[in-house]
């Protein structure tokens, strides 16, 4: 079976969060299902930079204005494919961002062009090798249902994946007849959303199948609190609506094995974490502790809870915790973050800015981590605890629910226990978690066991890459 996956990110060649992670690893996970997957992605200027013999397999004389051409490479044994469109990619800042943080203004050309060629790589193939389905990834891939419906590949069944409804892609009116489709795509049944155009809204709406990154997220939107107004459609769609929870990468993310931390360690051999311990308390300037080290690597935004985390900083340190953060985003959160480290020398440290290899290291020497956010579509970061023994403490909300058992009385005797979970997202909740952290902490033994439930959590791929791959079976059968 042959699949393409459309998306923003791609780890490792660009990453901003989760979905690179996941786009980057779906590949991998789905190769001994039978499927080949290939990526289409836009080719960044670091991209560009790092990808080695690219091939030139599709050239646009005017794609959107421009001229641009689709390029095969291999990545880490990743096939990818990169649309090169140097006037809507080859420029300073983020994918989505400038380096000021306002969005570029002219996003909507640059993700419908992707979903464009998309749409033609399915139609035409490329270098032979035709698509039977194609697999897109959050709103700046919602277009490419839309496309294809209007395309010769119009049989080629779609996935639209949801992996943050909170960002929906949304333009004026005004940009529609400069997106190459007919006028009747701008009504109810197609991308029409309020009188704006949404992405996301005609990916959801055209998709054959919409996923979602948890099963807990995929009921969480059918509801009007984290449904982001789109929850009527979702509902509407209900039959069509799976969710499967991410899984990760467990040969980048291997204790064992993990070149970017500072000494290699398994399960039930945890005394070699210390040295891990030790770095991270050198890095952010902690004092030697026998209370538990809490670690945050997140976005810092609304989403994240991390205005809560701020809140109650002091409380933290004065119930002898020390506190470890990374994290970059909002400005405001940022000042509240620095001020708290500024406010506990030796008790709080923060790095701003994005370090994957401090990610690393952090799940390798944390005694914690902290995920106290208001909605998770599925979280990655305490996966990554789990299986490096960094206990989750998390809000029960979207995939953290799902994948974190809360040490309570009956998973604990029960020996089942991972982490903590805490709800609702407010300082006292989440206060009130910590406290049932340190206590636990300051038990060795009950400690080492939370560690090592985890490092036994299964948080491979297995289980939900058999998913998507029935999933993408069936949606071929009912074509044929
Ligand atoms: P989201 O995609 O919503 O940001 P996830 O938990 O799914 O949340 O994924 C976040 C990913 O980004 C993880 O791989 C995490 O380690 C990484 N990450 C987030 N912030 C940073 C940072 N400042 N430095 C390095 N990695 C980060
Ligand atoms: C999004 C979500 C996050 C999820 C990630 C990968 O960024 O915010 O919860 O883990 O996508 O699916």
């Amino acid at each position: 079976m042959k699949i393409l996956s459309v998306a923003s990110e791609v780890y490792p060649l660009i990453k901003t969060g989760g979905l690179a992670d996941v786009v980057g690893a779906l590949p991998a996970a789905l190769a001994g299902h039978g499927i080949d997957m290939r990526v289409l992605l836009p080719g960044y200027r670091p991209v560009m930079a790092k990808i080695r013999k690219p091939i030139p397999v599709m050239e646009f004389a005017d794609l959107f204005g421009t001229t641009a051409s689709v390029l095969a490479c291999t990545v880490d044994e990743m096939h990818c494919l990169v649309l090169d469109a140097p006037a809507f990619y080859d420029r300073d800042g983020g994918p989505y961002a400038d380096a000021t943080g306002l969005d570029h203004p002219d996003n909507w050309r640059r993700f419908a062009a992707l979903c464009r060629a998309a749409a033609d790589i399915a139609e035409n193939g490329v270098g032979g090798w035709v698509p039977d389905l194609v697999h897109a990834h959050d709103w700046q891939a919602g277009l490419v249902p839309v496309y294809l419906k209007h395309s010769r590949a119009a049989a080629t069944p779609t996935v639209m994946t949801v992996h943050n409804l909170a960002f929906q892609g949304q333009f004026g009116p005004e940009i529609f007849s400069e997106l190459g489709l007919p006028a009747s795509a701008f009504s109810v049944e197609g991308l029409e959303y309020y009188g704006d155009v949404s992405f996301l809204k005609g990916g959801l709406q055209l998709a054959s199948a919409i996923t979602t990154v948890s099963p807990t997220y995929a009921q969480e939107i059918r509801t009007a609190e984290f449904g982001m107004g789109l929850d009527g459609l979702i509902n509407a769609r209900a039959a069509d609506l799976h969710g499967i929870v991410n899984g990760i990468d467990t040969d980048i993310w291997n204790p064992a094995t993990d070149p970017m931390i500072e000494a290699n360690y398994a399960a039930l051999k945890l005394k070699k974490r210390q040295a891990n311990r030790k770095a991270v308390a050198e890095r952010f300037g902690l004092a030697d502790t026998d209370g538990p080290v809490f670690t945050a690597v997140s976005r810092l935004t609304w989403q994240k809870g991390i205005d809560v985390l701020a809140e109650i900083t002091d409380d933290i340190v004065a119930m002898g915790g020390k506190l470890a953060m990374l994290g970059s985003g909002d400005a405001a959160l940022e000042e509240m973050l620095t001020a708290a480290a500024a406010r506990h020398p030796g008790h709080v440290g923060l790095e701003i800015g994005y370090d994957e290899p401090l990610s690393h290291l952090m799940q390798a020497g944390g005694d914690v981590i902290l995920v106290p956010s208001r909605f998770e579509p599925c979280g990655l970061t305490q996966l990554y605890g789990l299986r490096y023994g960094n206990v989750p403490l998390v809000a029960r909300t979207g995939g953290l629910a799902d994948t974190v058992i809360d040490a309570n009385e009956a998973a604990s005797a029960a020996r089942v226990a991972t982490g903590f979970q805490f709800s609702p997202v407010t300082p006292d909740a989440l206060r009130e978690a910590i406290r049932r952290a340190i206590r636990a902490f300051g038990q060795p033994k009950v400690w080492a066991r939370l560690q090592n439930q985890g490092m036994k959590a299964d948080v491979s791929w297995g289980r939900s890459a058999t998913r998507y791959a029935t999933l993408y079976r069936e949606l071929l059968a009912i074509q044929r």
